[in-house]
């Protein structure tokens, strides 16, 4: 743990009375996006009320994230171009989180680089958000407290939850499985999962208040419950989980393609509500380079477990994460990589270029492959991939599907936007007293990633 403070240039104004106003940038996953739910309901709670706009909130958090380099450049671009805010209102309030905070590289650099920021704080011990807050306003100080793990529990924090009808519950927080590229271990810690009791009863709750579909958070699902003396699994959880009346849909993310077990896919199978989607990160194609990332599979065992799910599970939607150019990857492991997705064919993918990260074993490869090749194999990898999920997209013509409507389509004025149950994007006219309700679509149009409709 790393407390330290130091006193602040706030020009001598009272800053106490002016911070009721607060705005959240969030970067990186769900697990932010939802970290960045409970924020606000600490903030809320201690009677700050939500900022529509960047300039006038008294105090700008950003929960950052860390797990490639461009992530940790955006973030520190933001910070930048707040200092002409602080210029402006000197008693605004930056405070930076996450897990990029995490880092004592990237605390060093905030602390030397960015005196605009006032408060850092990190994944561990973000319940002291409110107390650190504090500590700034009434000392005046600048405030950087990390802890290096949490203190054994996982507290139970209030909410405010950008939807009315679906929510994210965090079931798992940590990882162990330390994929040699992946940095999100060590600024995420172990895995500890959440008391069942507890997220049994936060949805209970959820559903009285209009709740439809639940997304049940970890960066690995499939560990749930491991930590526990108590025999409960993901796949009776899940169980658990469909029992609740009112919830219609229940979705999970992110499973690791290792601890997918027989048990698993069977309830899926069974529990009516569990909807038909499977995000399985392969990672890559060439079993020597998945060895060399420590995925704990094989190319073959990804594909039987693809063929598994598919074959009990027809309608199943299948998509991935895929990253090219992990350190020493050739030619001919990236065309295995194209093999495998050309064999799945996945109806989305989401792909990186590999990016070293200072403390993680793949970053001390010698072998790193050049930008030039990432980038060229990249391009090859994306325009394979969007022609197959165009292909998929096709088959999807005419038929009727469930559609979970979210709100107004982003790109789409005048038009509507939901998901089906294989998680794919649906848009169609239709007057909005329908938002949050379950309606049937009929397909007429579709693109690569969207498919569009009519009321059916
Ligand atoms: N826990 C999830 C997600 C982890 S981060 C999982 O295991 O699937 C999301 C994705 O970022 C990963 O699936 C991986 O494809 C990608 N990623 C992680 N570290 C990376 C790195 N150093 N460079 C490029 N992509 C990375
Ligand atoms: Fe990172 Fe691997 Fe854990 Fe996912 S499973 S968070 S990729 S270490
Ligand atoms: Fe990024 Fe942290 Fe998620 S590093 S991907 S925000 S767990």
């Amino acid at each position: 743990m790393m407390t330290e403070t130091y006193q602040l240039n706030t020009g001598g104004k009272n800053v106490q009375e002016r911070q009721d106003k607060y705005f959240i940038i969030t970067y990186g996953c769900q697990m932010n996006v939802h970290d960045s739910e409970k924020i606000a309901g600490m903030m809320e709670e201690n009677g700050y009320i939500k900022s529509v706009n960047l300039e006038e909130a008294d105090i700008i958090l950003l929960n950052t994230c860390i797990v490639r380099e461009n992530a940790e450049l955006k973030v520190l671009g933001k910070i930048g171009s707040l200092k002409r805010l602080k210029k402006k209102n000197k008693n605004l309030i930056i405070a930076v989180g996450g897990c990029m905070m995490q880092s004592s590289e990237a605390v060093s650099i905030i602390k030397e680089k960015y005196p605009q920021v006032d408060l850092v704080f990190g994944t561990h011990n973000l319940h002291r958000l409110p107390k650190l807050i504090e500590n700034v306003k009434n000392e005046r100080m600048r405030t950087i407290e990390i802890w290096d793990k949490d203190k054994g529990l996982i507290p139970e924090l209030p909410h405010l939850r950008g939807d009315k009808h679906k929510a994210w519950i965090s079931i798992i927080q940590g990882c162990n499985n330390y994929c040699t590229y992946c940095i999100v271990p060590y600024v995420r810690g172990r895995e500890r999962s959440r008391h069942p009791e507890n997220i049994i009863q936060e949805i209970k709750n959820l559903s009285k208040e209009g709740v439809k579909e639940i997304t049940l958070l970890g960066q690995n699902v499939n560990s749930y419950g491991k930590d526990f003396e108590n025999e409960i699994d993901f796949a009776d959880l899940l169980m658990k989980i469909n029992n609740i009346n009112l919830i219609e849909r229940i979705r999970y993310m992110t499973s690791h393609p290792r601890d997918f077990s027989d048990k698993l896919i069977y309830s899926i199978k069974k529990g009516s509500k569990i909807c038909e989607h499977f995000h399985l990160p392969v990672q890559a194609g060439s079993t020597s380079v998945l060895n060399k990332m420590n995925r704990g599979y094989t190319k073959e065992e990804y594909l039987g477990l693809i063929k598994k799910i598919k074959d009990s599970i027809p309608d199943a939607s299948i998509t991935t994460d895929i990253i090219v150019g992990f350190p020493g990857e050739t030619e001919e492991d990236f065309q295995e990589t194209i093999e495998v997705v050309r064999t799945v064919r996945f109806d989305m993918a989401y792909t990186f270029i590999y990016s070293p990260r200072t403390g993680t074993p793949a970053a001390d490869i010698q072998e790193q492959v050049s930008e030039d090749v990432k980038n060229n194999r990249l391009q090859r990898l994306m325009k394979i991939q969007n022609e197959i999920s165009l292909e998929n997209n096709q088959q999807m013509k005419d038929k009727i599907v469930e559609v979970l409507v979210d709100g107004e389509s982003k790109n789409n004025p005048d038009m509507l936007s939901g998901r089906n149950r294989n998680n794919k994007l649906i848009i169609f006219p239709a007057e909005k007293d329908i938002i949050g309700k379950l309606v049937n679509v009929k397909i007429n149009r579709i693109s690569s990633f969207t498919l569009y409709g009519e009321i059916y």
